[in-house]
Protein backbone atom coordinates (compact mmCIF):
# COMPACT_ATOMS: atom_id res chain seq x y z
CA UNK A 1 0.00 0.00 0.00
CA UNK A 2 1.39 3.33 -0.97
CA UNK A 3 2.08 5.48 2.13
CA UNK A 4 0.91 8.81 2.51
CA UNK A 5 3.92 11.61 1.81
CA UNK A 6 1.70 14.68 1.29
CA UNK A 7 3.18 17.72 2.46
CA UNK A 8 6.87 16.63 3.98
CA UNK A 9 8.85 18.83 6.24
CA UNK A 10 9.16 19.76 10.10
CA UNK A 11 6.58 18.32 12.53
CA UNK A 12 7.73 19.73 15.64
CA UNK A 13 11.13 21.43 17.37
CA UNK A 14 12.91 21.55 20.03
CA UNK A 15 15.67 24.22 20.96
CA UNK A 16 18.44 24.06 23.70
CA UNK A 17 21.02 26.74 24.23
CA UNK A 18 23.28 26.96 27.25
CA UNK A 19 22.01 28.86 30.51
CA UNK A 20 25.58 30.71 30.87
CA UNK A 21 26.57 33.61 29.11
CA UNK A 22 28.17 36.91 28.50
CA UNK A 23 27.26 40.21 27.44
CA UNK A 24 28.77 41.97 24.83
CA UNK A 25 28.87 45.13 25.99
CA UNK A 26 30.93 43.83 29.06
CA UNK A 27 33.03 42.06 26.58
CA UNK A 28 34.04 45.30 24.59
CA UNK A 29 35.39 46.61 27.58
CA UNK A 30 37.30 44.09 28.37
CA UNK A 31 39.12 43.85 25.09
CA UNK A 32 39.64 47.13 25.00
CA UNK A 33 37.98 47.54 21.40
CA UNK A 34 35.80 51.04 20.89
CA UNK A 35 32.51 51.31 22.34
CA UNK A 36 29.76 50.10 20.11
CA UNK A 37 32.12 47.44 18.19
CA UNK A 38 30.32 44.23 19.28
CA UNK A 39 27.08 45.70 19.92
CA UNK A 40 26.59 47.92 16.47
CA UNK A 41 29.23 47.37 14.54
CA UNK A 42 28.44 43.22 14.89
CA UNK A 43 24.90 43.76 16.24
CA UNK A 44 25.08 41.18 18.66
CA UNK A 45 23.66 41.62 22.41
CA UNK A 46 24.97 38.80 24.51
CA UNK A 47 26.89 34.94 23.43
CA UNK A 48 26.27 32.22 25.36
CA UNK A 49 28.93 29.33 25.63
CA UNK A 50 29.37 25.96 27.38
CA UNK A 51 31.25 25.73 30.91
CA UNK A 52 33.00 22.46 31.60
CA UNK A 53 30.43 20.18 32.31
CA UNK A 54 28.70 21.14 28.76
CA UNK A 55 29.34 20.46 25.17
CA UNK A 56 28.05 19.63 21.67
CA UNK A 57 27.14 15.62 22.91
CA UNK A 58 25.50 16.71 26.02
CA UNK A 59 23.69 19.67 24.63
CA UNK A 60 22.23 16.94 21.71
CA UNK A 61 20.99 14.29 24.36
CA UNK A 62 19.15 17.45 25.99
CA UNK A 63 17.76 18.62 22.81
CA UNK A 64 16.54 15.41 21.75
CA UNK A 65 15.10 13.28 24.80
CA UNK A 66 13.50 16.88 25.26
CA UNK A 67 11.65 16.33 21.91
CA UNK A 68 10.33 13.12 22.73
CA UNK A 69 8.77 13.36 25.85
CA UNK A 70 7.11 17.26 24.76
CA UNK A 71 5.62 15.70 22.00
CA UNK A 72 4.93 12.26 23.60
CA UNK A 73 7.30 10.22 20.77
CA UNK A 74 7.86 6.84 21.03
CA UNK A 75 11.43 6.42 20.37
CA UNK A 76 10.52 3.13 18.18
CA UNK A 77 8.74 5.64 15.58
CA UNK A 78 12.11 7.13 14.66
CA UNK A 79 13.17 5.53 11.60
CA UNK A 80 16.35 7.48 10.61
CA UNK A 81 18.57 10.37 12.59
CA UNK A 82 21.05 13.16 11.20
CA UNK A 83 23.14 15.25 12.96
CA UNK A 84 24.56 18.31 11.87
CA UNK A 85 28.07 19.58 13.48
CA UNK A 86 31.41 20.86 13.19
CA UNK A 87 32.33 20.20 16.40
CA UNK A 88 32.86 16.32 16.08
CA UNK A 89 34.71 15.78 20.01
CA UNK A 90 35.81 12.08 18.60
CA UNK A 91 36.11 12.24 15.25
CA UNK A 92 35.85 9.04 13.63
CA UNK A 93 32.55 8.56 16.25
CA UNK A 94 29.36 10.13 15.23
CA UNK A 95 27.71 12.40 17.62
CA UNK A 96 24.57 10.40 15.81
CA UNK A 97 26.34 7.37 17.91
CA UNK A 98 26.35 9.08 21.12
CA UNK A 99 22.20 10.16 20.65
CA UNK A 100 21.47 5.67 19.63
CA UNK A 101 21.50 5.68 23.85
CA UNK A 102 18.04 7.19 24.42
CA UNK A 103 16.72 4.87 21.56
CA UNK A 104 18.67 1.49 22.38
CA UNK A 105 17.17 1.39 25.72
CA UNK A 106 13.76 1.32 24.08
CA UNK A 107 15.14 -1.62 22.10
CA UNK A 108 15.05 0.38 18.61
CA UNK A 109 18.37 0.44 16.92
CA UNK A 110 17.46 0.13 13.83
CA UNK A 111 18.17 3.58 12.77
CA UNK A 112 19.74 5.33 9.81
CA UNK A 113 22.06 8.17 9.01
CA UNK A 114 25.40 9.63 10.82
CA UNK A 115 26.46 13.29 10.87
CA UNK A 116 27.51 15.47 8.64
CA UNK A 117 29.47 17.89 8.40
CA UNK A 118 30.80 21.11 6.45
CA UNK A 119 31.12 24.33 8.78
CA UNK A 120 27.69 25.83 9.49
CA UNK A 121 25.95 24.02 6.68
CA UNK A 122 26.39 19.84 8.28
CA UNK A 123 22.78 20.93 9.90
CA UNK A 124 21.28 21.43 6.35
CA UNK A 125 22.55 18.59 4.57
CA UNK A 126 21.20 16.47 7.39
CA UNK A 127 17.40 18.24 6.94
CA UNK A 128 17.93 17.33 3.36
CA UNK A 129 19.00 13.74 3.86
CA UNK A 130 15.87 13.19 6.09
CA UNK A 131 13.41 15.25 4.05
CA UNK A 132 14.72 13.27 1.08
CA UNK A 133 14.13 9.74 3.05
CA UNK A 134 10.82 10.69 3.83
CA UNK A 135 10.53 11.25 0.02
CA UNK A 136 12.09 8.16 -1.12
CA UNK A 137 10.69 4.86 -1.86
CA UNK A 138 13.16 3.77 1.35
CA UNK A 139 10.93 5.60 3.60
CA UNK A 140 9.20 2.78 5.76
CA UNK A 141 6.60 5.23 7.19
CA UNK A 142 8.74 6.24 10.49
CA UNK A 143 9.64 9.88 11.53
CA UNK A 144 13.70 11.44 10.51
CA UNK A 145 15.00 13.51 13.44
CA UNK A 146 17.70 16.29 13.05
CA UNK A 147 20.12 17.39 14.96
CA UNK A 148 21.92 20.29 14.89
CA UNK A 149 24.53 21.19 17.71
CA UNK A 150 27.89 23.44 17.57
CA UNK A 151 29.72 24.87 19.97
CA UNK A 152 31.63 28.03 18.44
CA UNK A 153 34.43 29.32 20.34
CA UNK A 154 37.72 31.32 18.64
CA UNK A 155 40.61 32.09 20.26
CA UNK A 156 41.44 35.57 21.80
CA UNK A 157 41.06 38.61 18.63
CA UNK A 158 38.61 40.09 16.23
CA UNK A 159 36.55 36.61 15.53
CA UNK A 160 36.00 36.09 19.29
CA UNK A 161 32.55 38.08 19.97
CA UNK A 162 31.21 36.13 16.76
CA UNK A 163 31.23 32.70 19.13
CA UNK A 164 27.90 31.22 20.66
CA UNK A 165 26.71 27.89 21.39
CA UNK A 166 22.77 25.90 20.77
CA UNK A 167 21.42 22.52 19.57
CA UNK A 168 17.99 22.35 17.82
CA UNK A 169 16.28 19.36 17.01
CA UNK A 170 13.46 19.31 14.27
CA UNK A 171 11.19 16.29 13.79
CA UNK A 172 10.56 15.12 9.87
CA UNK A 173 7.67 13.33 8.58
CA UNK A 174 4.54 13.80 6.50
CA UNK A 175 1.65 16.08 6.82
CA UNK A 176 4.06 18.61 8.66
CA UNK A 177 2.93 22.73 9.46
CA UNK A 178 6.54 23.60 8.40
CA UNK A 179 6.31 22.19 4.60
CA UNK A 180 9.70 21.74 2.07
CA UNK A 181 8.97 23.53 -1.49
CA UNK A 182 11.14 20.79 -2.22
CA UNK A 183 11.51 21.64 -6.16
CA UNK A 184 12.85 25.64 -5.07
CA UNK A 185 16.38 24.83 -3.93
CA UNK A 186 19.17 27.00 -5.07
CA UNK A 187 22.80 25.74 -4.25
CA UNK A 188 25.98 27.46 -4.53
CA UNK A 189 29.51 24.65 -3.54
CA UNK A 190 33.08 25.58 -4.34
CA UNK A 191 36.46 25.13 -3.02
CA UNK A 192 38.05 28.59 -0.75
CA UNK A 193 39.70 28.54 2.36
CA UNK A 194 37.62 31.31 4.64
CA UNK A 195 37.49 29.03 7.54
CA UNK A 196 38.86 25.67 8.44
CA UNK A 197 39.85 23.67 11.18
CA UNK A 198 43.02 22.09 9.99
CA UNK A 199 44.67 21.65 13.27
CA UNK A 200 43.13 18.60 15.64
CA UNK A 201 45.08 20.24 18.76
CA UNK A 202 42.96 22.73 19.18
CA UNK A 203 38.94 23.43 18.95
CA UNK A 204 39.40 27.18 17.49
CA UNK A 205 39.21 27.41 13.61
CA UNK A 206 41.81 28.97 11.48
CA UNK A 207 39.79 32.05 9.62
CA UNK A 208 39.88 34.84 7.52
CA UNK A 209 37.27 36.54 8.31
CA UNK A 210 36.95 39.14 5.54
CA UNK A 211 37.44 36.67 2.95
CA UNK A 212 34.44 34.66 5.07
CA UNK A 213 32.16 37.80 4.46
CA UNK A 214 32.71 38.09 0.75
CA UNK A 215 32.28 34.52 0.40
CA UNK A 216 29.17 34.69 2.33
CA UNK A 217 27.90 37.41 0.47
CA UNK A 218 28.93 35.98 -3.43
CA UNK A 219 27.08 32.75 -2.26
CA UNK A 220 24.52 34.14 -1.42
CA UNK A 221 24.20 36.24 -4.76
CA UNK A 222 24.53 33.14 -6.75
CA UNK A 223 21.77 30.71 -4.34
CA UNK A 224 19.59 33.59 -5.12
CA UNK A 225 19.56 33.89 -8.52
CA UNK A 226 19.64 30.51 -8.78
CA UNK A 227 16.54 29.79 -6.39
CA UNK A 228 14.52 32.79 -8.31
CA UNK A 229 15.31 31.14 -11.67
CA UNK A 230 13.70 27.83 -10.17
CA UNK A 231 10.90 29.61 -9.00
CA UNK A 232 10.59 31.47 -12.54
CA UNK A 233 10.90 27.52 -14.14
CA UNK A 234 7.90 26.07 -11.91
CA UNK A 235 5.64 28.59 -11.34
CA UNK A 236 5.99 30.12 -14.48
CA UNK A 237 6.78 34.06 -13.11
CA UNK A 238 9.08 36.58 -11.89
CA UNK A 239 10.39 35.92 -7.91
CA UNK A 240 11.26 38.85 -5.85
CA UNK A 241 11.58 39.29 -2.19
CA UNK A 242 7.64 40.12 -2.34
CA UNK A 243 7.05 36.28 -2.96
CA UNK A 244 8.24 35.81 0.58
CA UNK A 245 6.68 36.55 3.74
CA UNK A 246 10.31 35.91 5.76
CA UNK A 247 14.26 35.74 5.22
CA UNK A 248 16.00 33.68 7.11
CA UNK A 249 19.72 33.82 7.33
CA UNK A 250 22.62 31.64 9.36
CA UNK A 251 23.61 34.37 11.27
CA UNK A 252 27.23 34.29 12.51
CA UNK A 253 26.51 38.44 13.59
CA UNK A 254 23.48 40.38 12.73
CA UNK A 255 25.17 42.78 10.95
CA UNK A 256 25.59 40.37 7.85
CA UNK A 257 22.39 39.72 8.21
CA UNK A 258 21.71 43.09 7.35
CA UNK A 259 23.83 43.55 4.61
CA UNK A 260 22.18 40.11 3.39
CA UNK A 261 19.30 41.22 2.92
CA UNK A 262 20.19 44.32 1.21
CA UNK A 263 22.31 42.38 -1.08
CA UNK A 264 18.79 40.65 -2.10
CA UNK A 265 17.39 43.86 -2.55
CA UNK A 266 19.76 44.99 -4.74
CA UNK A 267 19.70 41.83 -7.05
CA UNK A 268 16.24 42.73 -7.17
CA UNK A 269 16.70 45.95 -8.45
CA UNK A 270 19.26 44.86 -10.74
CA UNK A 271 16.93 42.18 -12.18
CA UNK A 272 14.16 44.86 -12.61
CA UNK A 273 11.80 43.60 -10.18
CA UNK A 274 8.01 45.49 -9.71
CA UNK A 275 8.71 45.47 -6.07
CA UNK A 276 11.65 47.69 -6.39
CA UNK A 277 9.82 51.30 -5.71
CA UNK A 278 11.01 54.47 -7.67
CA UNK A 279 13.07 56.49 -5.19
CA UNK A 280 14.86 53.50 -4.25
CA UNK A 281 15.90 52.20 -7.91
CA UNK A 282 16.97 56.50 -8.20
CA UNK A 283 19.22 55.61 -4.62
CA UNK A 284 20.49 52.69 -6.23
CA UNK A 285 20.96 53.13 -9.94
CA UNK A 286 24.81 54.73 -9.36
CA UNK A 287 25.71 51.04 -8.82
CA UNK A 288 23.88 49.50 -11.44
CA UNK A 289 27.23 48.94 -13.63
CA UNK A 290 29.84 47.86 -10.97
CA UNK A 291 31.11 44.00 -11.57
CA UNK A 292 30.20 42.03 -9.13
CA UNK A 293 33.80 41.73 -7.27
CA UNK A 294 33.63 46.05 -7.41
CA UNK A 295 30.12 45.26 -5.75
CA UNK A 296 31.46 43.13 -3.12
CA UNK A 297 34.15 46.07 -2.12
CA UNK A 298 31.78 49.34 -2.02
CA UNK A 299 31.22 51.02 0.84
CA UNK A 300 28.54 52.88 -0.58
CA UNK A 301 26.17 50.13 -2.68
CA UNK A 302 26.29 48.24 1.00
CA UNK A 303 24.96 51.89 2.98
CA UNK A 304 22.54 52.88 0.07
CA UNK A 305 21.28 49.11 0.22
CA UNK A 306 20.91 48.71 3.55
CA UNK A 307 19.19 52.27 3.60
CA UNK A 308 16.49 51.50 1.05
CA UNK A 309 15.64 47.84 1.97
CA UNK A 310 15.79 48.32 5.82
CA UNK A 311 12.01 48.62 5.95
CA UNK A 312 11.30 45.76 4.74
CA UNK A 313 14.31 44.00 6.72
CA UNK A 314 12.21 45.51 9.68
CA UNK A 315 9.12 43.78 8.33
CA UNK A 316 10.62 40.32 6.83
CA UNK A 317 13.91 39.56 8.44
CA UNK A 318 14.01 41.29 12.03
CA UNK A 319 11.61 39.06 13.40
CA UNK A 320 14.37 36.12 13.12
CA UNK A 321 17.16 37.48 14.68
CA UNK A 322 15.89 37.47 18.40
CA UNK A 323 18.18 34.06 19.33
CA UNK A 324 21.12 34.73 17.24
CA UNK A 325 21.33 38.38 18.78
CA UNK A 326 20.85 36.71 22.18
CA UNK A 327 22.81 33.56 21.83
CA UNK A 328 25.39 34.41 19.00
CA UNK A 329 26.51 32.03 16.53
CA UNK A 330 25.52 28.60 16.88
CA UNK A 331 26.90 27.18 13.29
CA UNK A 332 25.26 24.35 12.22
CA UNK A 333 22.23 25.24 14.70
CA UNK A 334 22.07 29.25 13.88
CA UNK A 335 19.90 29.47 10.66
CA UNK A 336 17.15 26.92 12.29
CA UNK A 337 18.02 28.77 15.87
CA UNK A 338 16.89 32.36 13.54
CA UNK A 339 13.94 30.42 12.30
CA UNK A 340 12.79 28.86 15.61
CA UNK A 341 12.70 33.19 16.13
CA UNK A 342 9.94 33.62 13.71
CA UNK A 343 8.13 30.90 15.15
CA UNK A 344 8.28 32.55 18.58
CA UNK A 345 7.42 36.39 17.31
CA UNK A 346 4.89 35.05 14.98
CA UNK A 347 3.73 31.96 15.24
CA UNK A 348 -0.13 33.13 15.01
CA UNK A 349 0.55 34.91 12.07
CA UNK A 350 1.95 32.13 9.87
CA UNK A 351 -0.50 30.15 7.99
CA UNK A 352 -0.30 30.01 4.63
CA UNK A 353 3.36 32.26 4.87
CA UNK A 354 6.51 31.50 2.70
CA UNK A 355 9.72 31.74 4.65
CA UNK A 356 12.91 31.48 2.29
CA UNK A 357 16.37 30.33 4.16
CA UNK A 358 19.78 30.70 3.32
CA UNK A 359 21.91 28.10 4.41
CA UNK A 360 25.84 28.91 4.38
CA UNK A 361 28.85 26.80 5.78
CA UNK A 362 32.43 27.78 5.30
CA UNK A 363 34.97 26.10 3.06
CA UNK A 364 31.96 26.39 1.09
CA UNK A 365 28.79 25.05 0.75
CA UNK A 366 25.28 26.83 0.40
CA UNK A 367 21.62 26.45 -0.30
CA UNK A 368 18.64 28.62 -0.34
CA UNK A 369 14.95 27.13 -0.09
CA UNK A 370 11.75 27.63 1.06
CA UNK A 371 9.52 26.73 3.42
CA UNK A 372 5.36 26.96 3.52
CA UNK A 373 3.86 27.39 6.65
CA UNK A 374 0.23 26.08 7.66
CA UNK A 375 -1.38 26.12 11.44
CA UNK A 376 -1.39 22.18 11.47
CA UNK A 377 -2.73 20.00 14.20
CA UNK A 378 -1.88 19.32 18.02
CA UNK A 379 0.27 18.28 18.76
CA UNK A 380 2.18 19.64 15.43
CA UNK A 381 0.61 22.76 15.06
CA UNK A 382 2.70 26.05 14.83
CA UNK A 383 1.72 27.49 18.37
CA UNK A 384 2.23 24.17 20.07
CA UNK A 385 5.98 24.43 18.74
CA UNK A 386 6.22 27.80 19.55
CA UNK A 387 5.00 27.16 23.21
CA UNK A 388 6.90 23.48 24.10
CA UNK A 389 10.05 25.90 22.76
CA UNK A 390 9.26 28.09 25.49
CA UNK A 391 12.22 30.92 24.47
CA UNK A 392 11.19 33.49 26.40
CA UNK A 393 11.74 31.80 29.07
CA UNK A 394 14.57 29.94 28.78
CA UNK A 395 16.45 33.00 27.48
CA UNK A 396 15.04 35.05 30.74
CA UNK A 397 16.37 32.36 32.80
CA UNK A 398 20.28 32.34 31.84
CA UNK A 399 22.89 33.32 33.99
CA UNK A 400 25.22 36.05 33.12
CA UNK A 401 28.84 35.97 33.66
CA UNK A 402 31.50 38.55 33.35
CA UNK A 403 33.80 38.70 30.53
CA UNK A 404 36.85 36.83 33.06
CA UNK A 405 34.43 33.98 34.25
CA UNK A 406 34.20 33.85 30.34
CA UNK A 407 37.65 33.98 29.34
CA UNK A 408 38.74 31.45 32.39
CA UNK A 409 36.16 29.37 30.85
CA UNK A 410 37.91 29.27 26.98
CA UNK A 411 41.53 28.80 29.17
CA UNK A 412 40.15 25.46 30.59
CA UNK A 413 38.29 24.00 27.69
CA UNK A 414 41.84 24.47 26.05
CA UNK A 415 43.40 22.44 28.35
CA UNK A 416 40.56 20.10 28.40
CA UNK A 417 40.46 19.93 24.72
CA UNK A 418 41.74 16.64 23.33
CA UNK A 419 42.67 15.37 27.31
CA UNK A 420 42.08 12.15 29.08
CA UNK A 421 41.48 11.49 32.61
CA UNK A 422 39.82 14.06 33.96
CA UNK A 423 36.84 14.88 36.32
CA UNK A 424 34.30 17.95 35.83
CA UNK A 425 33.02 20.03 38.92
CA UNK A 426 29.63 18.23 38.38
CA UNK A 427 27.96 21.31 39.06
CA UNK A 428 24.51 21.27 37.92
CA UNK A 429 23.48 24.57 40.00
CA UNK A 430 22.64 26.67 36.85
CA UNK A 431 21.28 23.31 34.52
CA UNK A 432 17.38 22.96 34.28
CA UNK A 433 16.08 19.21 35.19
CA UNK A 434 16.60 16.96 32.25
CA UNK A 435 19.71 18.21 31.12
CA UNK A 436 22.75 15.89 30.25
CA UNK A 437 25.95 16.80 31.60
CA UNK A 438 29.37 15.83 31.54
CA UNK A 439 30.71 14.14 34.36
CA UNK A 440 34.76 12.97 33.27
CA UNK A 441 36.34 11.59 30.90
CA UNK A 442 38.46 8.36 31.51
CA UNK A 443 41.80 6.61 30.63
CA UNK A 444 40.93 5.79 26.61
CA UNK A 445 39.39 9.13 26.50
CA UNK A 446 35.98 7.91 26.83
CA UNK A 447 33.04 10.42 27.63
CA UNK A 448 30.39 9.99 30.35
CA UNK A 449 27.69 12.47 30.75
CA UNK A 450 24.39 11.76 33.59
CA UNK A 451 21.00 13.80 33.62
CA UNK A 452 20.10 16.30 36.09
CA UNK A 453 17.05 14.98 38.35
CA UNK A 454 14.06 15.59 36.24
CA UNK A 455 11.42 15.64 39.07
CA UNK A 456 13.64 17.86 41.81
CA UNK A 457 14.21 21.67 41.29
CA UNK A 458 17.94 21.23 40.48
CA UNK A 459 18.50 24.91 41.40
CA UNK A 460 17.41 24.24 44.72
CA UNK A 461 20.51 21.66 45.12
CA UNK A 462 23.83 22.31 46.57
CA UNK A 463 26.19 22.02 43.51
CA UNK A 464 27.80 18.20 42.57
CA UNK A 465 24.87 16.75 44.38
CA UNK A 466 22.60 15.51 42.09
N1 LIG B 1 30.80 51.45 16.81
C1 LIG B 1 30.02 50.99 15.79
N2 LIG B 1 30.51 50.19 14.80
C2 LIG B 1 31.81 49.85 14.85
C3 LIG B 1 32.68 50.31 15.86
C4 LIG B 1 32.12 51.14 16.88
N3 LIG B 1 32.86 51.60 17.87
N4 LIG B 1 33.90 49.82 15.63
C5 LIG B 1 33.82 49.05 14.51
N5 LIG B 1 32.55 49.09 14.03
C6 LIG B 1 32.01 48.38 12.89
C7 LIG B 1 32.88 48.36 11.68
O1 LIG B 1 32.72 49.52 10.90
C8 LIG B 1 32.36 47.11 10.99
O2 LIG B 1 31.13 47.40 10.38
P1 LIG B 1 30.95 47.12 8.82
O3 LIG B 1 31.04 45.63 8.63
O4 LIG B 1 29.61 47.64 8.50
O5 LIG B 1 32.07 47.81 8.15
C9 LIG B 1 32.04 46.17 12.15
O6 LIG B 1 31.92 47.02 13.29
C10 LIG B 1 33.09 45.13 12.45
O7 LIG B 1 34.31 45.80 12.56
P2 LIG B 1 35.61 45.29 11.78
O8 LIG B 1 36.75 46.18 12.07
O9 LIG B 1 35.26 45.00 10.35
O10 LIG B 1 35.76 43.92 12.58
P3 LIG B 1 36.94 42.92 12.59
O11 LIG B 1 37.62 42.85 11.27
O12 LIG B 1 37.77 43.22 13.76
O13 LIG B 1 36.15 41.52 12.82
C11 LIG B 1 34.90 39.81 11.68
C12 LIG B 1 34.90 41.23 12.22
C13 LIG B 1 35.81 39.71 10.47
C14 LIG B 1 33.48 39.40 11.32
C15 LIG B 1 35.42 38.85 12.80
O14 LIG B 1 34.58 38.95 13.91
C16 LIG B 1 35.49 37.41 12.36
O15 LIG B 1 36.46 36.98 11.75
N6 LIG B 1 34.46 36.56 12.70
C17 LIG B 1 34.43 35.14 12.34
C18 LIG B 1 34.16 34.90 10.87
C19 LIG B 1 32.72 35.05 10.49
O16 LIG B 1 31.83 35.06 11.33
N7 LIG B 1 32.45 35.12 9.17
C20 LIG B 1 31.11 35.18 8.66
C21 LIG B 1 30.72 34.08 7.70
S1 LIG B 1 31.47 32.52 8.05
C22 LIG B 1 30.84 31.86 9.51
O17 LIG B 1 29.66 31.80 9.72
C23 LIG B 1 31.77 31.41 10.55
Amino acid sequence: MEMERKDVGILAMEIYFPPTCVQQEAMEVHDGVSRGKYTIGLGQDCMAFCTEVEDVISMSLTVVSSLLEKYKIDPKEIGRLEVGSETVIDKSKSIKTWLMQIFQEHGNTDIEGVDSTNACYGGTAALFNCVNWVESSSWDGRYGLVVCTDSAVYAEGPARPTGGAAAVAMLIGPNAPIIFESKLRGTHMSHVYDFYKPNLASEYPVVDGKLSQTCYLMALDSCYKRFCSKYEKFEGKQFSISNADYFVFHSPYNKLVQKSFARLYFNDFLRNCSSVEKDAREILEPYSNLTGDESYQSRELEKASQQVAKKIYNEKVQPSTLIPKQVGNMYTASLYAAFVSVLHNKNNTLGGQRIVMFSYGSGLSSTMFSFKLKEGEHPFSLSNIASVMNVSQKLESRHMFGPEKFVETMKLMEHRYGAKEYETSKDTSLLSPGTFYLTHVDSMYRRYYAQVEKTVDCKSLPSGNQ
